[in-house]
């Protein structure tokens, strides 16, 4: 039996615990948020060498846009499109990609962009389309970036792509062994069969970094760039996880024959568009300015 008495200095030590318990959470919640401080400075990565992003973020995606140091304007316009652009789900950077520069004008230019919008990545190459760059490309992000993404995509400089449902598309799927894109030829369903189109195609972290260390890439750079990745993957039999996103991607209407068809809502990515009109219907369709909010400063904008 319990004596009132060891009933009544138990009840007082757990009084005393619980007044010391606001003090010991408070410490306990205070060494909590030192180290989540710590380790959001810079997104944390786990030894897999993939990056767990500290926010919402599900996966990272570098979207390298392959064009050339006099594209200023595209460049520009570009910038706008995607700048106003984002999503939810993926940690997503975008950044323009050419060879080495050759006019003296180009290095003080671009290197007030660089300073401006920090989105420039120049490669060791003499500039051309299908004599090695995208192998330069893939081969070289190992080594000079700072950090892994879970995906690499190349785009063309001629492409719309609609960043959050392509971020969307992406987070159900295999984040290693991966080539996602629009598979070639126009009518074909199987992605395992031919390759995935210039306009843009993914590859995850793994293959890229295979990109840099194998002999099969290296020595096979000349030709169609699109089609010699596939080769690459083909006989090394690599990405075995594909996936080929149509309709969602395409070329714009009346540019490609069966490539080609009508503005879609669940777009993903348009490709050829090379005319300003093409352009402004792009962004005319897909709402890209219905965010604007009337002002008095913009006489007459509506
Ligand atoms: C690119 O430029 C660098 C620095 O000027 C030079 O060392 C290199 O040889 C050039 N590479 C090519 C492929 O032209
Ligand atoms: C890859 O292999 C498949 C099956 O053997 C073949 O149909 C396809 O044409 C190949 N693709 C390339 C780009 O070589
Ligand atoms: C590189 O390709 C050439 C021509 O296709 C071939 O003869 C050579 O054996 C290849 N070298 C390697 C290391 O694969
Ligand atoms: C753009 O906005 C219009 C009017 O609100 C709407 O009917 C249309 O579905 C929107 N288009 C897309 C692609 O979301």
């Amino acid at each position: 039996m319990v004596s009132l008495d060891t009933h009544m200095s138990k009840m007082n030590q757990r009084r005393l615990i619980f007044a010391k318990l606001p003090l010991l959470i408070s410490a306990i919640l205070i060494v909590i948020f030192i180290i989540f401080n710590l380790s959001a400075k810079a997104p944390f990565q786990l030894s897999s060498g993939v990056q767990y992003y500290p926010s919402t973020k599900q996966f990272s995606l570098l979207i390298g846009i392959l064009t050339r140091a006099d594209n200023y304007d595209r460049r520009h316009f570009l910038r706008l499109i995607y700048g106003i652009q984002s999503s939810p789900l993926a940690q997503i950077d975008i950044k323009f990609v050419f060879c080495n520069l050759t006019k003296p004008e180009q290095r003080v230019l671009i290197s007030l962009e660089i300073l401006r919008f920090n989105d420039i990545i120049i490669l060791n190459c003499p500039e051309n389309m299908n004599s090695g760059k995208t192998y330069t490309y893939f081969s070289s992000l190992p080594s000079i970036l700072s950090q892994p993404y879970d995906y690499v995509m190349k785009a063309d400089d001629d492409v719309f792509l609609q960043l959050s449902p392509l971020a969307s598309s992406l987070h159900p799927l295999p984040r290693s062994d991966m080539y996602y894109g629009f598979v070639v030829p126009c009518q074909s369903m199987n992605p395992f069969k031919e390759y995935m189109s210039g306009m843009g195609y993914i590859l995850s972290w793994d293959l890229v970094e295979w990109i840099a260390k194998s002999v099969i890439p290296k020595n096979d750079t000349f030709g169609p760039e699109d089609k010699l990745v596939g080769r690459w993957l083909n006989s090394s039999h690599k990405a075995r996880n594909r996936f080929s996103n149509k309709p969602a991607m395409y070329d714009y209407p009346r540019t490609n024959g069966r490539c080609s068809h009508e503005l879609i809502p669940d777009t993903i990515a348009v490709h050829r568009l090379k005319r300003w009109d093409q352009w402004l219907a792009v962004v005319r369709y897909f709402n890209l300015t219905n965010k604007l909010v009337p002002s008095k400063l913009y006489h007459g904008l509506d």
